[in-house]
Order: C-alpha cells, then structure tokens, then sequence
C-alpha cells in the first residue's frame, strides 16, 4: 500500500502563500518523481484557499489531491457560515477530514455528528480521514485504548470500508506539540485499530491507518516503518514544501 501524505494547512495563510506552496511542492515532486511510486499526495487547505490550489494542480497537472478540513452534516440549505460535502466535491476534492480533535474540543463535535458528517461525504463520494485519539489525561489514566475503541465505534457511518475512509490516529497531546508518540505506542495502537476495523467494516485490511501529531522529516523513517502505520496527517510541517516532501522521502 502507497502511504498517504495528507498535509493538513488548518487555518493558515494567504490565498498567494498558498499558491506558494502548492507551487514548491509541485516543483519538489518534479524533481523527485520517485516519490509517486511509493506515496500518494494530499493537501487540505482553508476552505478559502481550495480553489486556487485545486486550479493550480490542474493547470500544472500536479500529482496531488485536495481535500476540505470539515464539512457540514446536511446537504445545502439555510446552514450559515457551513459548506457542505456537495460543494467540496464541486469545487474538485476527492477527501475530507473529519473529528479533528480541534472540531471535536474547540467546536464540541461528538462522534455522533462525525458519524453523520462522514455518511454525508462518503454519499458525495468523497473520501473521509476520520480523526481518532485520547487526550494526555485520558492516556495517563490508561484509558487511551477505550477512548480511541470509542471513537472507532461511534464515528464510522454504515457503509465505511477501505474505498471510502481513512483512520487517523492522532493522540492529542501530540498535536502541534513536537511530543510525538513513540513506535512502540504508535505500532500498539495502529494494531488495535486494525483489530477493531476487522470487527466492523469490509476490506479493513486494506484501510489507510494514518499517523499524526509533530510528525516531521526527522522522525517521519521511524513511524513509517511501524506495522499498520499508512501514511502521516501532518499539520505544522505540511507548511513547508521542503518538510512536507522530506516526510514522504522518509516513507
Ligand atoms: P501537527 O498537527 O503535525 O502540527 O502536530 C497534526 C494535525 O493536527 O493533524
């Protein structure tokens, strides 16, 4: 399996730094196109900036795909300030992450509503990355496995398989903190997550587990040869081309 490299801009940047950016990676992936054969690229930029980015890949023919960082859980309708799963997938992105665990503590977001986002986007055909992962308190109790079982349970809409849903694992005290998880809690989790997928969807062997959480080119070799680890859902380093390639260099 190809190891996906999401990069994950969050709330960053201008509309030109984004052009920027997508400019750099798309002469980065130039230069090295060996890249290709054993990574798959993609990026989530604001909602604002999707555009522009998804115009600039399909003039330069870009290898990258592009994907929304939240959707709404309704089709189009009197929903202000919400962009809908439809309107991604017009506008031309093939995913979108969902549960982020800034959705799910800054704007309150329960599994049950990702679950009801994720049914919606899989039904436009988009592919979700559906976000997973315990808190450092609730690891410190010994509850990291409950939490993240829970999670996997309560988030996955009917009808989730290999085709239509990523799993990111994303332990949240590892988020932009530069503490990442080590490999061995990264493969003991990785493999629980695989163990419970088999319980619930189809072809879970071949479902993209993801990594994220500091994430960067310097520790990226030793996650990407964990058991069951598919890729990394990268934020701070997913801002710099160079980083964000040197990652996939790593894989
Ligand atoms: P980080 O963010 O790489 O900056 O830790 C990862 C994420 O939030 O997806």
């Amino acid at each position: 399996m190809k190891k996906l490299i999401a990069g994950n801009w969050k709330m960053n940047g201008t509309e030109s730094g984004a052009v920027s950016l997508i400019s750099d990676i798309a002469a980065g992936l130039e230069k090295n196109k060996a890249l290709l054969q054993r990574c798959d690229f993609l990026v989530c930029p604001p909602a604002t900036h999707i555009y522009v980015v998804k115009r600039r890949i399909d003039h330069g023919h870009v290898p990258v795909e592009t994907g929304g960082q939240d959707c709404a859980a309704t089709e189009n309708g009197a929903f202000t300030g919400d962009i809908s799963a439809a309107m991604l997938k017009d506008m031309g992105c093939g995913y979108v992450i969902l549960g982020h665990s800034e959705r799910r503590t800054l704007h309150k977001e329960s599994s049950a509503l990702v679950k009801e986002k994720a049914g919606r986007a899989n039904a436009h055909g988009l592919i979700t990355i559906i976000c997973v992962g315990e808190t450092l308190s609730e690891r410190e109790a010994g509850k990291e496995f409950d939490v993240v079982g829970r999670h996997l349970a309560e988030s996955l809409p009917s009808g989730a398989g290999a085709g239509n849903t990523v799993i990111a694992y994303e332990p949240v005290w590892a988020i932009g903190t530069g503490m990442n998880a080590t490999p061995a809690d990264v493969k003991a989790m990785h493999a629980f997550i695989r163990e419970r997928l088999k319980e619930n969807v189809a072809d879970s062997a071949n479902m993209r587990i993801l990594y994220g959480g500091s994430v960067k080119p310097e520790n990226a070799s030793s996650l990407f040869e964990v058991e069951n680890v598919d890729g990394a859902l990268i934020g701070g380093a997913s801002l710099k081309a160079e980083q964000y390639l040197g990652i996939a260099e790593a894989a």
